[in-house]
């Protein structure tokens, strides 16, 4: 069995009759959600899930889990993916396009347990680049300050599409190729008060435990 689903099968593990679980978005939660859908079956279990994206919205329902909003119903568990994870626990997420509706659901969530496999572990953030999730209109002037920054952006084009990836929600994604990131907090909060940002993908001080599939098993960090 592969690590990443090997990962999100024992997050499945997790989770208890009548929560409210937040599904997060990737390959990695793919898993998790298939196998979840499996369980509430198989042990008769109700619970619910709020997905992250149209992926985990159509893979839930496609895995006989009932969804069901942010608006209606509070978060008990979240299971979400990463596409790098510090030793603090900071991630880079948005490989997907998908991190501002995950860091809505991620966020709220009374816990929240990262599914990756160890290639994703790194010493600093940053050899990934940071998506940015930009209204239209705003992406020339946003990608003028995130030169400023420091860091080398670009848009984010789609395959199968003509022009660039085009969100859940309608925007763009710019991504940015830090040098190694030292305050990850810092950043995160100086990107987000960019006008035109809606959310970038660094997702720092959120994370209660990392579930990591390694070659000898299962490691966790918290
Ligand atoms: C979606 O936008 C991302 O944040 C994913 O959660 C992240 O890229 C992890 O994806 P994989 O599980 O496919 O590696």
């Amino acid at each position: 069995m592969n690590l990443k689903k090997q990962v999100g099968f024992q997050a499945a593990e997790l989770v208890r009759d009548g929560q409210v679980i937040g599904l997060g978005t990737g390959s990695t939660t793919h898993y998790f959600i298939e196998r979840l859908g499996e369980k509430i079956k198989e042990e008769e279990m109700e619970i619910l899930g709020v997905p992250t994206s149209y992926q985990s919205l159509f893979l839930a329902r496609d895995s006989g889990i009932t969804v069901t909003t942010l608006d209606e119903h509070a978060v008990d568990l979240a299971v979400d993916g990463a596409d790098e994870v510090d030793p603090q626990l900071n991630l880079i997420k948005g490989g997907g396009a998908a991190h501002t509706l995950e860091k809505i659901v991620d966020s709220s969530a009374e816990k929240f347990i990262v599914v990756v496999d160890d290639s994703k572990m790194v010493d600093k953030l940053g050899a990934f680049p940071v998506p940015v999730e930009v209204i239209p209109p705003a992406y020339r002037v946003v990608t003028e300050k995130l030169d400023y920054i420091g860091g080398k952006p670009w848009l984010r084009m789609a395959e199968k599409k003509d022009g660039p990836v085009i969100t859940d929600n309608g925007n763009f994604v710019v991504d940015i190729q830090f040098p190694k990131i030292s305050k990850p907090e810092v950043l995160e909060m100086e990107l987000n008060t960019i006008p035109g940002v809606v959310e970038n993908g660094i997702f720092t001080g959120i994370v209660d435990e990392v579930m990591v599939g390694t070659p000898e098993g299962l490691k966790i960090l918290k």
